[in-house]
């Protein structure tokens, strides 16, 4: 498939661009920043909220799919996260539409449901429960994403990742982590799954103490092989575990990121 992919020089763009072409898929990057080293494709210096430039991507070649991840992936302000998260997938949502691309494939995140009591298994069901306004925006983008697969018949996969990362390093990520080779299968199942329309899925590795239901990402073909509990002996306990494991967001819902919605001067 030939996809654009967004933030494609970031920590995951990177990953998932050289993984997704290991898989035989053609990939466009798009990025504020220049294609990294090696990156020998096609490339776009842009900013996805833009939507004359995002609109002028989409004409200069065919595309069938979408992996959007460019996006700032920590807490910011109200507006800026709105913006990162919510404009830049309005930008592309309305290009594909004009440009007749049915499949777009978004990095949400776990604080969508962060501020959600640590209790039993969470599954794709759960209400959202943002931890920070940086969930508040996937939540948004995911509400978004909702209606255009419902409007335009667009396949939406949004992917809550937990902690992408070469290995765990801490007691939550046994938990949460997702592999790099893992994250690879994951996109690569959301952009192959045959008519999903707008679904969602926990992006982590099939870890032994997951705090969130897979079922939804195996429905999707995601199959997940990697395990944090392989480093479980490696890691040792700190000093914020008991804090981190209250809610599913971890830290982002403790009271360290309580600050007001809106910057004034
Ligand atoms: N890393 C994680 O564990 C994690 C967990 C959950 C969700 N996510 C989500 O995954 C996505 C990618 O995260 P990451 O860790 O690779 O972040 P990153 O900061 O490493 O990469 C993001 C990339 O997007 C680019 N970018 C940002 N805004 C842009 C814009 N408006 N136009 C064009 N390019 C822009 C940046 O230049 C950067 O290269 C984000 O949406 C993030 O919220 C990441």
């Amino acid at each position: 498939m030939k996809v654009l992919v967004t933030g494609a020089a970031g920590s995951i763009g990177q990953v998932v661009t050289l993984g997704l072409m290991d898989r035989g898929h053609e990939v466009v990057g798009l990025d504020r920043t220049p294609a990294p080293d090696g990156f020998n494709g096609v490339w776009h210096t842009e900013d996805c909220a833009d939507p004359d430039a995002v609109s002028q991507v989409f004409a200069a070649q065919p595309l069938e799919g979408v992996v959007h991840l460019a996006s700032h992936p920590d807490e910011a302000s109200l507006s800026d996260t709105l913006q990162s998260h919510v404009i830049t997938t309005a930008a592309l949502l309305d290009a594909m539409v004009e440009h007749r691309i049915n499949r777009i494939v978004y990095a949400s995140s776990n604080h969508a449901v962060g501020r959600t009591p640590r209790r039993d298994l969470l599954t794709t069901d759960a209400l959202p429960r943002p931890d920070t306004f940086y969930g508040v925006g996937k939540v948004a983008t995911e509400a978004l994403l909702q209606l255009y697969a419902d409007r335009h018949t667009l396949n939406a996969i949004a992917c809550r990742i937990g902690s992408f990362l070469p290995e765990p390093v801490s007691r939550r990520h046994l938990a949460t982590w997702l592999s790099h080779d893992d994250c690879v299968r994951m996109v690569d199942a959301s952009l192959s799954a045959p008519a999903p329309g707008f679904a969602v899925l926990y992006g982590i590795s099939a870890n032994t103490r997951a705090w969130w239901d897979l079922d939804a990402g195996r429905d999707l073909g995601y199959h997940p092989r990697d395990d944090a509990e392989e480093f479980a002996d490696r890691i040792p306990a700190g000093p914020d575990d008991e804090e981190e494991a209250a809610y599913v967001g971890g830290p982002f819902a403790m009271e360290k990121f309580r600050r007001p919605a809106l910057d004034r001067s």
